[in-house]
């Protein structure tokens, strides 16, 4: 590959953005960055220290004394909380269903932007997120808006967990799914919105390797 590029995938949640944007990473030698694992430390930080999380001020007053680091290990990334391998907590239920109240604070949002933009600066990254095609990586040399119908989304994560060893309900996903898009999309600083030129990624009816095949494409196609 001649020059490192940036690409930026945005999309709804559990669209398959995180596992598809660390496949390509790998496939191209890229550094992938998970973005909403930075919202989701600082979520659990706040939970821990009990702070009401609509309350801006207060999620605010921790960044100060916070650091998020995200680590690339052999079995993947590790998040780094304030010195402590979080990695498996900031997947819990509390966090993900906390962490549309804390990134929605403007305050976070200009602290994550800000170190996001640092952690891509040499370029070769794979970043996935909400907003990195509108907000953080406005001139990213690649943006994928990647989407997939709820139901489909409800499926992946219910197939998820069980490999996990939890079961849900598919239902009760469906529904968190959907509050969380609308959140997400609703929020008035950075809401999650397709960049205009933001290529659309349906991953629908796609395997994992076809959606990754399908962003490589016109990774050749940015580069060749
Ligand atoms: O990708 P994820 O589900 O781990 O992200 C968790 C939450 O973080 C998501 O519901 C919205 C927020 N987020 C954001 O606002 N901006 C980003 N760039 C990434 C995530």
């Amino acid at each position: 590959m001649k020059n490192e590029i940036r690409i930026a995938i945005d999309g709804p949640a559990a669209a398959g953005k995180s596992t598809i944007a660390k496949l390509v990473a790998e496939k191209l030698g890229y550094t992938y960055i998970d973005t909403g694992a930075m919202y989701r430390a600082l979520t659990y930080k706040a939970i821990g220290a009990g702070i009401d999380l609509d309350k801006a001020a207060e999620v605010e007053a921790l960044l100060p004394g916070t650091e998020i680091v995200l680590k690339a290990g052999a079995d993947g990334q590790t998040v780094w909380l304030d010195g402590r391998d979080v990695s498996a907590e900031i997947r819990t239920d509390p966090v993900t269903n906390g962490v549309s109240a804390v990134s929605a604070h403007a305050g976070v949002r200009t602290y994550m932007v800000d170190a996001q933009r640092r952690m891509a600066e040499e370029g070769g990254v794979v970043m996935d997120g909400r907003d990195i095609g509108t907000a953080v990586l406005p001139d990213a040399e690649l943006k994928v808006f990647m989407t997939a119908s709820v139901e489909e989304r409800a499926r992946r994560r219910h197939a998820e967990n069980l490999r996990r060893g939890f079961d849900s309900s598919l239902e009760q996903l469906a529904g968190e799914i959907a509050l969380r898009d609308k959140k997400d999309s609703e929020r008035e600083v950075s809401p999650l919105v397709q960049a205009e030129d933001a290529v659309l990624l349906d991953t629908t009816s796609l395997s994992i390797n076809e959606a990754a095949d399908a962003i490589l494409e016109l990774v050749r196609e940015k580069v060749d």
